[in-house]
């Protein structure tokens, strides 16, 4: 899943950096990111990040520490090790970035974790996200990634390929929401569409 990708990731942090503009030069910029695995994103973070880096999966710590260290810039505030349906330990109001990208696909409901990233928000803060999707119902390939969907489930952990991420964002009642559909052919067919944004809480 990481081949091919940089790309995108540092398109969605570029829109990001245009999203927080002048604000919170000097103040850190809180960084809460979900399901963030090994870190794949530090090396696109804003200046003045300070993040607190949360996963289900407990084993996720040593990898991100190891890899934090090409980014002496990044304050690591803390780990949670929770769900993303529900971030127990991290208050309402409380940051100002969520990070979240290539984990909604694996999620166990992807309405709760949104409701959750608008909860830990505060007023104006910004979710990026960055998932694979599902083609249009019109796209031959749809069915491609329907019939491929049981396998590609139980052989990549619970992944799901015809979800409709981008659609569950826009009716989650953001105030605004920057998004757009890319199609990168150096990844396989099954994820090539992608959704990618900006939304404000
Ligand atoms: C495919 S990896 C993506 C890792 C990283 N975000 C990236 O872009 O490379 C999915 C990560 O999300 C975590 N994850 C999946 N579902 C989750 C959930 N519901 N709550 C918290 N973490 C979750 C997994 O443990 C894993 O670390």
């Amino acid at each position: 899943m990481k081949q091919g990708l940089g790309p995108q990731r540092k398109k969605a942090f570029e829109l990001l950096k245009k999203h927080l503009g002048e604000r919170k030069k000097k103040t850190p910029h809180e960084i809460l990111e979900i399901g963030i695995g090994d870190g794949a994103n530090l090396e696109y973070y804003p200046e003045n990040s300070s993040l607190t880096a949360l996963d289900m999966n407990e084993s996720f710590e040593p990898y991100l520490k190891e890899n934090l260290k090409k980014y002496p810039e990044i304050r690591y505030r803390r780990k949670v090790i929770a769900m993303a349906e529900k971030m127990v330990g991290v208050e309402d109001s409380s940051v100002d970035v969520v990070v979240c990208t290539y984990v909604m696909c694996s999620a166990k409901s992807v309405p709760s974790v949104l409701k959750e990233v608008k909860r830990v928000l505060k007023p104006g803060g910004k979710f990026l996200f960055l998932e694979h999707v599902a083609y249009p119902k019109s796209d031959w390939n749809y069915l491609l990634q329907v019939l491929a969907a049981p396998l590609w489930r139980n052989y990549f952990c619970g992944c799901n390929l015809t979800r409709r991420t981008g659609e569950e964002i826009k009716k989650t009642g953001f105030s605004n929401v920057d998004i757009e559909t890319t199609y990168i052919t150096t990844v396989w067919l099954y994820i090539r569409p992608k959704v990618l944004g900006i939304a404000t809480k």
